[in-house]
């Protein structure tokens, strides 16, 4: 019973995944929950109120201006009842007059009036989740603070394929357990992490690099800082500022950045693979800067392999739970598990880098974690929220 005596306020706007909010009200009530339901106009094409009141044990609150139901639990007492407020599905259309303030009826007044973390579940057709105006709504609406719970990647009711779908009505209870948790995820862990590129010198003006923008990695370091860790950033030459709260351990080449983790690994419970480290480096570094001849079209550069820091960590007898990531642009699945295997990591974060948007560089994500005997989709999102649900993933299996 992980939400005992938690009040939840189920919010349902009109979409065909209104069908599914029945069952999130059962699971809700399964864990502890009482929940209490407030439908839009055009929710109730979809599902009678009648429905969700038998599943609730609530009548449904619908209107704002019916005197009876204010003379009950009005509107404001509602708003203030609830330790959260979830909307599930959340439409296109209510996401757009959530950001734009509207008050136009019950569930938008009371998005306005709670004091309560308001999540949304967004359910639609996969052309309009990608519209330009349904990002910037959900940027705006996130910008304020306002939770976004998926939405998932896959067939949809109206028979596309893509970004759009409800997440499962387990994996939105499992959110609102983590939501309402007293004890932050990672209370006292105290997590090592790498992240950005590595520089290896060829000469004191030139290196050897990659395109990572260490934005996933700090996107996880304070996300883990959310929940409650002590973070250790090792990071590579990046242009970002320092999460809150986060000791931050500059380096340079993967040697460094070897040498910084085996330092400090002793002193962690926790450790995260996010850098893309070079795998190579010039075998000699010129004193001087490396002049171009004019006799020579052609130069050689002889190259030696870097340390491979997250298998050395791995490789510890006494190893931290330990996580990699996997940039791959073929065969994703098949490299990530070889490598969870190859380096004994405990779990791997895998994204397929080359479709356009994702990945290196990008401000989205989508990842898919494999661990021993199991695995877990983290549909594309920016990197923040995905980075939330990484280690909200990584606190349900870490065990220290
Ligand atoms: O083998 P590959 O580079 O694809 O493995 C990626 C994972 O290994 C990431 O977690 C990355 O941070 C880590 N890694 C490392 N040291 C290296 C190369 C990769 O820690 N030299």
């Amino acid at each position: 019973m992980r939400l005992a005596d938690k009040r939840i306020l189920l919010g349902v706007s009109g979409g065909i995944a209104a069908y599914k909010s029945a069952e999130l009200v059962r699971r809700l009530k399964d864990q502890g929950a009482e929940v209490r339901v407030v439908m839009t106009r055009s929710a109730k094409e979809f599902i009678t109120p009648l429905t969700l009141q038998a599943v609730s044990g609530h009548p449904v609150a619908d209107s704002l201006l019916d005197p009876a139901a204010e003379a009950g639990m009005g509107h404001i007492e509602l708003a203030k009842w609830a330790d959260l407020v979830l909307i599930a599905p959340a439409s296109a259309n209510l996401m757009a007059r959530m950001a734009a303030g509207m008050a136009d009826e019950l569930l938008t007044t009371l998005c306005l009036a709670t004091p309560a973390p308001v999540a949304l579940a967004p359910a639609m057709n996969q052309q309009m989740y990608r519209n330009a105006a349904t990002q910037a709504n959900l940027e705006t609406l996130a910008s304020r603070g306002i939770q976004l719970w998926g939405p998932d990647s896959g067939s949809q009711a109206c028979g596309d394929i893509g970004p759009g779908r409800m997440l499962d009505p387990l994996e939105l209870v499992e959110h609102c357990c983590q939501q309402l948790a007293s004890e932050p995820l990672l209370a006292g862990v105290r997590l090592l992490l790498t992240a950005g590129p590595t520089r290896e010198a060829l000469d004191p003006v030139r290196y050897i690099s990659n395109h990572s923008s260490g934005k996933m990695g700090y996107a996880i370091a304070r996300a883990a800082r959310e929940a409650g860790a002590e973070v250790t950033l090792v990071s590579g030459p990046v242009a970002l500022a320092t999460p809150p709260g986060v000791t931050r351990v500059d380096v340079e080449s993967a040697e460094q950045m070897h040498q910084a983790v085996m330092s400090r690994v002793h002193e962690c419970d926790l450790f995260i693979g996010c850098a893309a480290v070079a795998d190579y480096r010039p075998a000699r570094v010129a004193e001087q800067k490396i002049k171009k001849t004019g006799d020579n079209d052609q130069m050689v550069l002889t190259l030696v392999k870097n340390p491979d820091i997250i298998a050395a960590v791995g490789a510890l007898p006494d190893k931290p739970y330990t996580v990699g990531f996997a940039a791959e642009t073929v065969d994703v699945e098949q490299y990530a598990l070889d490598k969870l295997a190859r380096k004994r990591l405990d779990m791997i974060a895998a994204n397929d880098v080359s479709r356009a948007g994702q990945g290196f560089n990008a401000d989205d994500n989508a990842l898919t974690v494999f661990w021993h005997g199991g695995q877990a989709p983290l549909p594309l999102a920016d990197k923040l929220t995905l980075a939330r649900h990484l280690i909200a993933l990584i606190a349900r299996h870490y065990r220290p």
